[in-house]
């Protein structure tokens, strides 16, 4: 059983299979009802909002009112809040834009993929919490310009602060977890194997057993749902 006894410097990546027990369907799950007629790579992209940032909001706004809102932190997002209280150098990253980990407690998160509670103007970054109730395209208030979500739209580039801090913490950890996440959005997606490569223990937690292998070994596989999983993982 992998135990996490003299880890000093410790990153957990996460990807929406954590939030799965919060009820929130993973990334490609979403897609369901009248939703179900679009692939997220025509919803979630910048080309898209720009052609019809009616129908993009109109998304996001369902599913901010039909996930999100609704959702709590479940026992695998408790146990990362301990994780951080209990080691000296913890870096959570996560590609969720659900802010679940915040909502929990969890500090030190950085939010690879965005928040999807926020927006951002198209003119200057200038950003807001999620503001659209009832007209169609909200605007800046400062530089009037259109408001789209704060969340990275397929084929955008990751904010380059967030870029920094991960790749860092992931350089110099001794131990790196992956989970809840398909492994295959990057550069998230590379981090397990630029642990390895660097000496780090690495572990997935996912329910899949087909996780990629080239990603697994020789990492240890926990497999089950992550809720279960993490609260269980000695600390001592
Ligand atoms: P995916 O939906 O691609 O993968 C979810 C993973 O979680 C799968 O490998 C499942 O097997 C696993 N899983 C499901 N339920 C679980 C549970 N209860 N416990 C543990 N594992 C579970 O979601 P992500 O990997 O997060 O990018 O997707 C990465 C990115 O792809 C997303 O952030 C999004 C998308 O393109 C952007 O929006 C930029």
């Amino acid at each position: 059983m992998l135990t996490l006894k003299q880890t000093d410097r410790i990153v957990v990546l996460t990807g929406a299979g954590i939030s799965a027990e919060s009820g929130i369907p993973t990334f490609r799950d979403a897609m369901e009802g009248l939703w179900s007629e679009f692939e997220p790579e025509e919803l979630a992209t910048l080309s898209a909002f720009k052609k019809n940032p009616k129908l993009v909001l109109d998304w996001y706004e369902w599913r901010i009112k039909a996930f999100v809102d609704k959702a709590i932190p479940n026992p695998a997002h408790m146990a990362l809040v301990k994780w951080e209280e209990y080691f000296d150098h913890f870096t959570l990253i996560t590609q969720n834009v659900d802010g679940l980990h915040i909502k929990a407690g969890n500090k030190n998160v950085i939010e690879f993929h965005g928040n999807i509670k926020r927006m951002k103007c198209l003119g200057h970054n200038h950003k807001f919490a999620w503001i659209r109730d009832g007209e169609e395209i909200p605007l800046c208030s400062v530089c009037n310009s259109m408001l789209r979500p704060d969340v990275v739209f397929f084929n955008e580039l990751i904010d380059s602060e967030n870029l920094q801090a991960a790749n860092k913490a992931v350089r110099n950890c001794d131990v790196f977890f992956a989970v809840g996440t398909s492994g295959v959005v990057y550069p998230a997606a590379g981090y397990i194997e630029v642990a390895q490569k660097l000496g780090a223990r690495t572990c997935v937690v996912n329910t899949d057993p087909h996780y990629p292998s080239s990603k697994r070994d020789p990492t240890v596989f926990l497999r089950g749902k992550a809720g279960e999983v993490l609260p269980n993982i000695p600390l001592e």
